[in-house]
């Protein structure tokens, strides 16, 4: 007992030693549960791993049938994904959709011949769509009849997705300034590169169709590009940094303007996310120790497993 909390002593102390030394400046503190869990930079771009994972198992299921592991045969082994499935998407989405996964293999083999990075076991997903349905059943804070189909059509596709890719590129913008590996930094940026690229595609493609129709409901895309910015900004707790296609004037750029391809915060600087953030949102709980939604299991790695440890919810 007096040994778990001095180590807990320690670790506190590690806290403030280290955010009173963090490189960023001019940003106060932020509360308990919107801070960075310690890692080293191996630890977070592992912590990576698992979004990207996800991301290449949800887009090269959908665009073709397979996932990662008929593409690059064991570079990361996990479990068969659940309910993973071809969507109905027409074939210029397709396209890009399998490019997206594609590259994503592309980012984990980097990744690895790093070899700074231990390898994870690929978490068990749920994509199936029960799973994403309750996202969408989240959002609006109903039960939608039927369920929402994400892989039904193009259109019920690109908001799920859009959402996913926001996650993990704001993910990539908070930890940037935490690697303090060179190499690992230099792999990063390159990394936040190609996805916040991908963010801009696929925000285009919503806000083209903003004002379609979501049948057979009655939104439209905007308004549930935005019911999905709120509930991911409610499980996250930690402020509005996700937000809708079209905003309050206030919230546009330089407050001029109501489009809102690119979210971003009152400088249009893209919001940050830590590692507590996605895993209340990718839960679907709220909660990053209670797994759930895409992670049944939850995600690999140090920093999950201290996530757990320390109780960090
Ligand atoms: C996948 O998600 C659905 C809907 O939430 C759930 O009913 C099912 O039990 C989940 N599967 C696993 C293995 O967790
Ligand atoms: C936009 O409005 C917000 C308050 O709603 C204000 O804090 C901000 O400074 C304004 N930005 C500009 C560029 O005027
Ligand atoms: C989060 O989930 C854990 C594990 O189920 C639970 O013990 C804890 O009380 C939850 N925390 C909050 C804030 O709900």
């Amino acid at each position: 007992m007096a040994s778990r909390s001095c180590l807990y002593a320690y670790f506190l102390l590690l806290l403030v030693v280290f955010q009173s030394t963090s490189p960023i400046k001019g940003n106060s503190l932020p509360p308990p549960q919107c801070r960075r869990v310690l890692g080293t930079s191996s630890e977070v771009i592992q912590f990576l791993l698992n979004f990207l994972y996800l991301e290449a198992n949800l887009y090269l299921y959908a665009s073709t049938g397979h996932g990662i592991d008929a593409v690059a045969p064991g570079l990361i082994q996990g479990p068969a994904p659940i309910g993973a499935q071809i969507a109905n998407l027409d074939a210029t989405t397709r396209k890009m959709i399998e490019e997206f996964g594609l590259e994503n293999v592309g980012i984990i083999r980097a990744i690895f011949e790093t070899k700074q990075v231990n390898p994870i076991q690929g978490p068990l997903l749920n994509l199936s769509v029960e799973a994403l349905g309750g996202f969408a059943n989240a959002a609006f804070n109903a039960e939608l009849t039927p369920t929402y189909n994400t892989y039904a059509t193009t259109i019920n596709f690109l908001p799920a997705i859009a959402a996913v890719n926001s996650f993990i590129r704001q993910y990539c913008v908070g930890m940037l300034p935490h690697l303090a590996n060179d190499d690992l930094q230099v792999l990063g940026t390159k990394i936040l590169g190609t996805v916040s690229a991908r963010f801009g595609a696929l925000r285009t493609l919503l806000y083209l169709n903003a004002n379609v129709i979501v049948s057979p409901y009655h939104f439209d895309v905007a308004t549930l590009v935005d019911r999905i910015a709120q509930l991911v900004n409610r499980l996250a707790m930690c402020g509005v940094k996700d937000e809708g296609l079209i905003v309050a004037l206030q919230l546009g750029a330089e407050n001029r303007t109501t489009t809102n391809v690119i979210p971003g915060d009152v400088n249009s600087l893209a919001f940050s996310r830590t590692e507590r953030e996605m895993l209340r949102g990718f839960y679907g709980t709220g909660n990053a120790t209670l797994p759930g939604g895409i992670f049944p299991h939850g995600v690999n790695g140090e920093l999950a497993e201290e996530i757990v440890r320390e109780r960090l919810s």
